[in-house]
């Protein structure tokens, strides 16, 4: 089920866009969190999208046609990101399923939110409040934390199916 407005809403809550900026959305799917923040960016900030699924992919070059789309894994961001000669990566939003995810993958992640992320700029993503204290979930917590410090639930927000946490870094 695609994430509400509500949860998309509280995704790009306070995040700092800036003309001289860019902005990395990992996993969009059908784009609920697209679509907030492509309405929050400010003009000459720019907008990327990496998603593996080719549907989804296809779904979301239709949707959003203004928008660029990358066909590829969340791991392969920063070697995007400089193919496209963006600006400063100032916010990064996450879709991706990190409880799921090999941990292989989840490292590749964070490897390269760590390459990608400017001074000042904030990583997003959220966790089902149901599955909040499972292992997986702690752990990639604890492994951000490492890199990143603290983390923080910016907003909890039980309008969504199932209720979640936003979770935010700001390095
Ligand atoms: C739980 S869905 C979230 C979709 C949307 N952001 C939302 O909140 O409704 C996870 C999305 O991540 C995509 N995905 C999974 N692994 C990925 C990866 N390694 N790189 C990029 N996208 C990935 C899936 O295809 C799917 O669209």
């Amino acid at each position: 089920m695609p994430s509400s407005p509500r949860l998309a809403a509280a995704m790009v809550q306070g995040l700092k866009l800036t003309s001289t900026g860019s902005v990395i959305e990992f996993g969009p799917g059908t784009g609920p969190f697209t679509r907030s923040l492509l309405a929050a960016q400010p003009s000459g900030s720019r907008y990327l999208g990496i998603e593996l699924d080719p549907d989804f992919h296809a779904y979301l070059e239709q949707t959003f046609p203004a928008a660029d789309f990358a066909h590829a894994s969340a791991t392969e961001a920063f070697d995007l990101h400089a193919q496209r000669q963006m600006p400063p990566t100032q916010a990064i939003v996450c879709g991706l399923p990190f409880a799921s995810l090999p941990v292989a993958v989840q490292d590749g992640v964070v490897t390269n939110i760590d390459r990608l992320l400017a001074a000042g700029g904030t990583f997003r993503t959220f966790q089902y409040l149901h599955a909040f204290n499972m292992a997986n979930a702690k752990a990639f917590r604890h492994r951000m934390d490492q890199v990143f410090g603290p983390g923080q639930c910016v907003a909890k927000v039980l309008r969504n199916v199932p209720p979640a946490c936003v979770m935010s870094w700001t390095r």
